[in-house]
């Protein structure tokens, strides 16, 4: 295949707006996945995507299309649409030259599209604008249709009449829409001289059992072929291929991968170090090696982790195993950044840092699932900047860093939080609706702007407030009728307190909290009702407590489970019976303490971080 007759392009919108499913019309209309096999949302591989019926990773997949006498190539990436998995959005764009911009027709353009629009013109790519879901409209002149279409023209700065009018449902104008991106969106421009180096992108990888780390790559420059050894620049690595070839979305293994292609390299390489997202594969002689760094493409920054959480294994000889995992997971999600992180109760874990809160419940299910590692973790937290007191040894005071409120040294003069700047696209209907939540995750400086038909909301508010359910909330009050999407501002000066939490006498780690000193007494009563209801009964009464700095500021106690001791007959049963009971009960408690007080679950967390 020459470059010519290549085409590479991503379906972007914001969440739910329809990418996986018009992607599905893609692999029907090109006899890439054959009817019988369809299922729907077909790219979304992963069973937690098809669960939550949202896309977490992208999806790279090669199709074929003929028109007009001649075959094209064409390299599909389907990308996830919430923002906490908008990385994997940018390090799409990097690998392909067009972007379906894709708009549900009745939600309109959403923060996520203008987020993704921007991303895209910055790379330089063509952008083809559809509006999605037109079978909901029975009358094509409805209001909310055609506002649809005139704000994606708008942002587009093209004619209405430009605009692709498609369902991804009933397959209306998939066809035409694929035929566009044909016609607009510009082939490759590669190198395929002889005595080019060979140089291609890695935009994504995973960990495969058989093959070793499995790099997806956007070749740039000459073709690789399944006998070459390649170099990667950025851990100076030489390895022989196992593998090339490309996705159907499987695997499909081939003998080249041609300048242009997007494809796979399976590099054998069983160390998920060596592999790092955005770097350089160069196939060089190994007389050569020594020079490779002058070809490195550009690759991608790194993106900054705001929400962290530390992870302890249940069982502590269970460490490497959630070493590996969390590698392994790093391969395939290069947004999280881990370290190594030591507890006193826990022992050893992992301090993970993540894009935000949904990214952190997705990486803690799939760490359970596909590693079949439980954990233990902690709160959901920011970093904050602690200015140290000035004392004898250390005359100026200085600052440091924490994530973990436990890690709040003893003496200190402030703390200073994160504040983003958050803007919302609402319905001017809904406006009113957002003043409850203004209080409630301290947002502050809001100022309102008409945006076409809706109002478009710009605050200020603490990150960690983001944390707790801020979307739900915001989802709930506007019926679903408003998007958000923010940017680190600045650190601002905390006036908060941190808030431990007491089981059964033992610090519970990974509870402790900070919240603001004004609420501070209301928000622990709530946490320790809140726990009150999830913890496990155990067969002895636990007391909970929230303290500040030695003080109890709330109290609840989780009774001892119903079927207590004594159920043994008239006669108060049999002694060894109860002997029995009353040694595990001892175990129980015992084991408790050895694992801090109580194993709190990612579920448990969650229903803590609601306000
Ligand atoms: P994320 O990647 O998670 O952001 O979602 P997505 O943009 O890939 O959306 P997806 O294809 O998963 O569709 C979201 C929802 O919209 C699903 O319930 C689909 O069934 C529905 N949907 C998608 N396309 C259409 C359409 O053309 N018409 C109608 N009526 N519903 C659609």
């Amino acid at each position: 295949m020459t470059s010519e007759n290549i085409r590479n392009f991503v379906i972007i919108a914001h969440v739910d707006h329809g990418k996986s499913t018009l992607a599905d019309r893609f692999l029907e209309i090109t006899g890439t996945i054959e009817a019988r096999r369809m299922k729907a949302q077909y790219l979304d591989q992963l069973d937690l995507e098809r669960e939550r019926g949202i896309t977490i990773k992208m999806a790279p997949v090669r199709m074929s299309y003929k028109i007009d006498g001649k075959t094209y190539e064409m390299n599909l990436i389907d990308t996830p649409g919430h923002s906490d998995f908008h990385y994997e959005v940018s390090r799409a764009l990097a690998a392909v030259e067009g972007a379906v911009l894709l708009v549900d027709a009745t939600q309109g353009v959403q923060a996520q599209t203008l987020a993704n629009f921007r991303d895209a013109q910055l790379m330089g790519l063509k952008v083809v604008g559809a509006v999605n879901k037109i079978d909901i409209f029975e009358d094509k002149n409805d209001n909310r249709l055609q506002t649809a279409i005139r704000d994606i023209a708008e942002l587009l700065n093209v004619p209405k009449s430009e605009i692709f009018l498609v369902s991804g449902k009933t397959g209306a104008g998939a066809k035409e829409l694929l035929e566009a991106v044909i016609k607009n969106v510009p082939p490759p421009q590669n190198l395929e001289n002889a005595g080019i180096i060979p140089q291609a992108l890695i935009f994504d990888s995973f960990y495969d059992n058989h093959k070793g780390v499995v790099a997806s790559v956007r070749v740039f420059n000459g073709a690789i072929s399944e006998s070459d050894t390649i170099n990667l620049i950025a851990t100076a690595t030489r390895s022989k291929i196992k593998e090339i070839g490309f996705f159907t979305p499987k695997l499909k293994a081939a003998a080249n991968i041609m300048p242009g292609e997007i494809g796979y390299i399976a590099t054998g390489i069983k160390d998920p170090e060596k592999i790092k997202i955005g770097d350089t594969v160069v196939v060089v002689k190994k007389e050569d090696e020594n020079d490779v760094e002058k070809f490195a493409l550009a690759g991608y920054s790194v993106p900054k982790p705001v929400v962290f959480v530390s992870f302890y294994p249940e069982e502590s000889d269970d460490y490497e195993g959630l070493r590996n995992g969390l590698q392994k997971l790093k391969l395939n999600d290069s947004a999280l950044s881990i370290e190594p992180d030591q507890n006193e109760v826990l022992g050893r874990g992992y301090k993970v840092g993540f894009l935000g809160r949904l990214h952190f419940e997705i990486t803690s299910e799939r760490l359970k699932r596909e590693f079949e590692i439980p954990t233990v973790n902690t709160f959901p937290s920011v970093l904050y900047k602690v200015k140290m007191k000035k004392l004898p040894g250390r005359p100026t005071g200085g600052w440091i860093e924490i994530v973990k409120p436990e890690e709040l040294p003893q003496e200190y003069e402030e703390i200073w939080e994160p504040i983003i700047n958050i803007e919302i696209i609402v319905a001017e209907k809904y406006v009113a609706s957002l003043y409850p939540l203004q209080n409630t995750f301290r947002m502050r400086n809001i100022t309102t702007h008409s945006y076409h038909e809706r109002i478009k909301v710009t605050a200020q508010m603490p990150l960690v407030e983001l944390v707790s359910d801020f979307d739900d909330r915001l989802k709930s009050m506007t019926e679903g009728y408003a998007s958000f999407s923010y940017e680190l501002a600045d650190y601002e000066k905390a006036d908060v307190l941190r808030v431990d939490v007491v089981v059964a006498g033992d610090l519970v780690p990974g509870l402790s909290r900070f919240f603001p000193k004004a609420t501070a007494e209301k928000e622990a009563r709530i946490v320790v009702e809140r726990l009150k209801e999830f913890l496990p009964h155990q067969q002895f009464t636990q007391s909970l407590q929230a303290v500040v700095q030695g003080k109890v500021i709330a109290r609840e106690d989780i009774p001892a489970m119903k079927k207590q001791l004594g159920n043994f007959g008239k006669n108060g049963g049999d002694r060894t019976r109860k002997m029995k009971l009353w040694k595990k009960q001892a175990r129980g408690k015992k084991r408790l303490k050895e694992r801090g007080g109580a194993k709190i679950s990612p579920e448990v967390f969650k229903e803590l971080l609601k306000r």
